[in-house]
């Protein structure tokens, strides 16, 4: 092991900075490269190149991967933004809210292709692994975030059908992204169906955790609080909340973001009262921890030794500790 998180985190940073779009035109460049140095927490390169370097790999040969996983990230905000009507980002203007829904198509659109560049470089008796798990990853977030759409509209959503949801729009990039970690590291297949389940359950504690601090959280999120309540958004709260609800109360539970006659913030406060009504804050927290542990436990059963697991022990507690 060469790398703890923070050494591994400023090496993407480094070479981060040597991201590059050509000048013009502006409006198609200028936010692409708001988006990749706008400040994002970079965990699904971490993630990569942590497991990279537990299995022995070579990290610096990896970073064209680690950008490409990330840029593809960076692809789905811009599209995430749109489709969720989302003002904010990381505590900023969205590139929607900032420039249009067209540009950010467009310029989300160019960062998919550059993500493809960038896995161009992985070495050629590899590529073609990589690109598999790769465009796999990349259509279930597509298949995750046409479920989330669809979600809106349905009137009750069992928790099982959100998890499912959610195992595809933010874990598949997790889990893709551990993958092409430990293929690049030469991993056996065992193992890489290991970092596949760790990084699986750590997306849903994390999407899940996203899903409260939406609600829950403060402005060091960086995104409105309130925004899913506002866009009806079927998260683990409102699912929690709905399967505890009365006829009457769902009902409210259904309808109170459509409203015209109240403010936003007051319909964020109704919500909110049934949420605390039924505690789903506390469910959703166990539910989290549900899953964080399994993820942990997954890391005890690869083959390689105790201490080579440690950093990815450490990534997995850092992103529980999250406010942003
Ligand atoms: C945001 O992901 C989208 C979700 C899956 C919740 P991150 O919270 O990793 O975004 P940044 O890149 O750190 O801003
Ligand atoms: C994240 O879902 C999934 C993807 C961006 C693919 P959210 O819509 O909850 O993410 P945030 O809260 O906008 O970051
Ligand atoms: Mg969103
Ligand atoms: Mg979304
Ligand atoms: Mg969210």
């Amino acid at each position: 092991m060469k790398y703890n998180n923070d050494t591994i985190l400023k090496l993407f940073e480094s070479a981060l900075l040597q991201f590059q779009t050509p000048e013009e035109p502006k409006l198609l460049y200028d936010p692409i490269v708001y988006s990749m140095s706008g400040g994002g927490k970079r965990l699904r390169p971490v993630l990569l190149l942590l497991t990279v370097d537990a299995f022995g790999g070579d990290v610096e040969e990896a970073l064209p991967a680690g950008m490409a996983v990330e840029v593809f990230h960076n692809f789905t905000l811009l599209h995430d933004d749109i489709m969720d009507n989302a003002s904010m980002r990381r505590g900023m203007p969205s590139v929607y809210a900032k420039w249009g829904g067209n540009v950010a198509l467009l310029s989300g659109d160019t960062m998919l292709i550059i993500a493809y560049k960038y896995l161009a470089r992985v070495p050629s008796t590899q590529l073609h692994r990589i690109l598999n798990i790769f465009s796999d990853m990349a259509t279930e977030v597509c298949e995750g975030q046409q479920y989330d759409m669809d979600f809106e509209s349905v009137d009750m959503v069992f928790a099982e059908d959100y998890i499912k949801m959610i195992e595809y729009k933010t874990s598949a990039l997790l889990s893709g992204s551990a993958m092409i970690g430990a293929t690049l590291a030469g991993a056996s297949e065992d193992d890489i169906r290991k970092m596949y389940r760790f990084a699986t359950e750590l997306g849903l504690a994390f999407q899940l955790q996203d899903d409260m601090l939406d609600s829950y959280g403060d402005e060091k999120l960086g995104k409105k609080i309130g925004g899913d309540i506002l866009e009806g958004k079927q998260t683990y709260l409102m699912v929690q909340a709905m399967s505890r609800a009365s006829e009457e109360e769902r009902e409210v539970l259904r309808t109170t973001h459509r409203r015209t006659d109240i403010s936003d913030d007051e319909k964020i406060a109704i919500v909110k009262a049934l949420y605390d009504k039924f505690d789903v804050r506390h469910s959703t927290e166990q539910q989290i921890k549900i899953r964080f542990e399994r993820a942990l436990a997954v890391l005890d059963t690869l083959s390689i030794a105790g201490e080579r697991t440690s950093q990815l022990e450490e990534f997995a507690r850092n992103l529980m500790g999250r406010k942003k």
